[in-house]
């Protein structure tokens, strides 16, 4: 817990991690250190069996205003590419173990493309989100043209990495960037609250069902419903399934085990 200086790691006792960006100087930009602490943060969760969900938040005013643009101004081409820079962050598409965003306002740039690594996002009221790095003179690097394009549709993505222009919760929300709004002040408790709801099911189940709707992303149609059959046919190899409809006929609360 104290070896971190950029986040906030906070463990409850329910399976839930809380990990809170804290740079609030900076407006949580992502720097290096902060992006190694926080792939380090998520490789331990999925090594740690008590862990069972994440959120990961920002403050009040922001999410992440973007990768540290005061780090970055002065680096060559060879100092980006031999950094591997951001490149501590891709534990966070490949895990297994659900993550949520939890986006009060500014997500921008790498801010945007951290909430989009995650499983889903729960916004803020005041949230905004927005591809600025055009204005800088560069483009998005960590999966924005990627990520916002397959979440939100080709044209208001080209338009919004295009302009730099930002993007209100609502209109996230409408476009399906965003699950769902919430008044800020109650953000962290609601993403809290359904990391809960998801740490109370079975922990293989759940990852079962991440990689289903991920595989979604990489593959055919019809390919993705072979997936689908072949791992709903393997979830009853579990006990997890029996114990989950046998508590159903027996109207009693599923207590999973995790086998
Ligand atoms: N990097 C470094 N520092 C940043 C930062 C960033 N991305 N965003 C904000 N800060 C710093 C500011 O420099 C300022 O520091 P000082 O007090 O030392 O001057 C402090 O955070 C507070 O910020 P502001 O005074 O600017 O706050 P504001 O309320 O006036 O404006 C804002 C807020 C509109 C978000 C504005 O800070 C802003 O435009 N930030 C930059 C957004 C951006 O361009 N992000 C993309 C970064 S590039 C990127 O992410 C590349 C990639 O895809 C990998």
């Amino acid at each position: 817990n104290g070896k971190y200086n950029n986040i906030i790691f906070d463990k409850k006792d329910n399976g839930v991690v809380l990990i809170t960006l804290n740079r609030p100087k900076a407006l949580n930009a992502l720097n290096q250190e902060l992006c190694t602490e926080l792939g380090d943060a998520i490789t331990n969760i999925e090594k740690d069996e008590t862990v069972r969900a994440t959120v990961i938040t920002g403050s009040e005013k922001a999410f992440a205003a973007g990768a540290d643009i005061k780090e970055m101004s002065s680096m060559s081409f060879m100092d980006v590419y031999k950094s591997g820079l951001f490149g501590p962050l891709e534990v966070i598409p490949r895990a297994r173990k659900p993550i949520i965003a939890a986006v009060n306002g500014y997500a921008l740039g790498g801010g945007c493309e951290l909430a989009m690594m995650c499983d889903f996002i729960i916004a803020g009221d005041k949230a905004k989100f927005g591809q600025p790095e055009i204005k800088l003179g560069t483009i998005p690097g960590i999966g924005g043209t990627q990520r916002l394009t397959r979440a939100i549709g080709k044209a208001r993505a080209m338009e919004l990495t295009l302009t730099g222009d930002n993007m209100e919760a609502e209109e996230a929300r409408q476009s399906g960037l965003v699950s769902r709004i919430v008044p800020s002040e109650q953000l962290v408790e609601e993403a809290l609250k359904t990391a809960q709801k998801i740490a109370s099911y079975s922990s293989p189940i759940v990852q079962l069902a991440k990689e289903c709707v991920n595989k979604s992303f990489e593959t055919t149609l019809t390919e993705g419903l072979n997936l689908e059959r072949r791992i709903f046919q393997s979830t009853f190899a579990t006990s997890d399934q029996k114990e989950g409809m046998s508590a159903f006929s027996e109207k009693r609360k599923a207590s999973f085990k995790d086998e």
